[in-house]
């Protein structure tokens, strides 16, 4: 299969409200897929994901701005004819064919050779273990199975480029996670591009190449799933990406490789990156796992909850008047605390972050 690059200038998308007013649903969006990658939308309900996938299928006309696949302005070019095709949330799979007819549907209307067609499905069919249920009716397949179909479907047209909205969301918490296995490894042998879009944050960072976190309307930051996690840009992505707990503070100091940041509560000392200078205010981000417990540790703090969860323990502790959570792992080889207990806290400086207070 080829694949297609993907890409998105200045792309806005404007609609009514129910008073005639003029919202950005999706605004001055700058984006690049490479061919081949993975990338997912990332963000809130609202947020302005399907839109914006929609617009790159094609189903949504683009109120300003331009994409191009590979180098093809695909503006006024129609859903199908753009080398593109969309896995939906709900399969949308015609419920009176079976699954070999619904799968080879597509390649009919394209009025393919029966020999070409059979072999093309059988193909999809063998990658996506399918065979054996291809004379059932789709209500006699599990979710899974379906969402299963629908994807051999999209996958049998060889588009260039694969678009996902929230395929996984009608699926139980297990299987969820088998097929994210399953559509990240399918992809990756067929390299083809997979836009994919997705509110869950352990989704997008299990499946992902880049991962693309949107906020009303816009991007916040594009990176990998480290770059996301490990180095939030914004106090937003900080905060929708896993746990964060954060201090207000300053930069008192900046060393070759450190920064020194004064909160309210204590002096922290960051392993540096980035721009920052003496005087700065800015966040600190920290992580639950940053954080190990030490009786002899001088930043001392209450706990106020402790919840074991098996491949760990669970921490609510009070740090000089604020409230903040971390984990402890494997707990079972370490001491553990109850509410009430006075405890000592050591920062692990390479998992701090700091971010500019805007
Ligand atoms: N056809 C439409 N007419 C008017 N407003 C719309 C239309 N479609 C979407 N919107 C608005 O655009 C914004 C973005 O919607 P969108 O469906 O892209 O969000 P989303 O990120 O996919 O959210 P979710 O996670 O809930 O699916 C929302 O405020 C929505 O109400
Ligand atoms: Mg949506």
């Amino acid at each position: 299969m080829s694949s297609k690059s993907v890409t998105l200038k200045k792309v806005t998308k404007t609609f009514e409200d129910d008073h005639g007013k003029q919202v950005h649903a999706v605004e001055d969006i700058d984006l690049v897929i490479k061919e081949g990658e993975f990338a997912t939308l990332l963000g809130p309900s609202g947020c302005g994901k399907t839109t914006t996938l929609r617009m790159i299928a094609g189903f949504e006309d683009i109120s300003n701005g331009d994409i191009y696949f590979g180098n093809e302005n695909v503006n006024k070019i129609s859903p199908n004819k753009r080398d593109c095709t969309m896995v939906f949330q709900s399969y949308a799979l015609f419920p009176h064919m079976t699954v070999y007819e619904n799968v080879v549907y597509g390649l009919k209307i394209k009025k393919m050779s029966k020999e070409d067609m059979d072999k093309k499905v059988d193909a999809i069919f063998d990658i996506m273990n399918l065979n054996m249920h291809k004379e059932r009716m789709p209500n006699q397949l599990s979710g899974g199975q379906q969402q299963r179909v629908a994807l051999a479907r999209a996958l049998v047209m060889e588009p260039s480029v694969l678009l996902f909205d929230e395929p996984l969301s009608n699926l139980d918490a297990k299987l969820r996670l088998t097929m994210r296995d399953e559509i990240r490894r399918l992809q990756q042998r067929v390299g083809i591009t997979a836009i994919y879009v997705t509110h869950d944050q352990s989704e997008a960072m299990s499946m992902s190449d880049k991962v693309i976190v949107m906020n009303k309307g816009k991007i916040e930051q594009i990176g990998t799933p480290q770059e996301i996690y490990q180095r939030p840009s914004t106090k937003f992505v900080a905060d929708f990406i896993g746990t964060a707990n954060f201090f207000e503070g300053e930069i008192i100091e900046v060393t070759l490789d450190e920064l020194v940041v004064q909160t309210s509560q204590a002096t922290f000392t960051v392993a540096s990156y980035g721009s920052f200078k003496k005087g700065d205010s800015v966040i600190l981000v920290v992580r639950p796992e940053a954080v190990s417990l030490n009786e002899e540790g001088t930043y001392k703090a209450k706990v106020t909850k402790s919840v074991f969860m098996g491949q760990l323990q669970e921490y609510e502790v009070n740090f000089k008047g604020q409230d903040f959570q971390f984990n402890v792992y494997n707990p079972m080889g370490e001491k553990v605390y109850q509410e009430g207990d006075t405890v000592g806290l050591v920062f692990n400086k390479n998992s701090l972050h700091v971010i500019k207070k805007s």
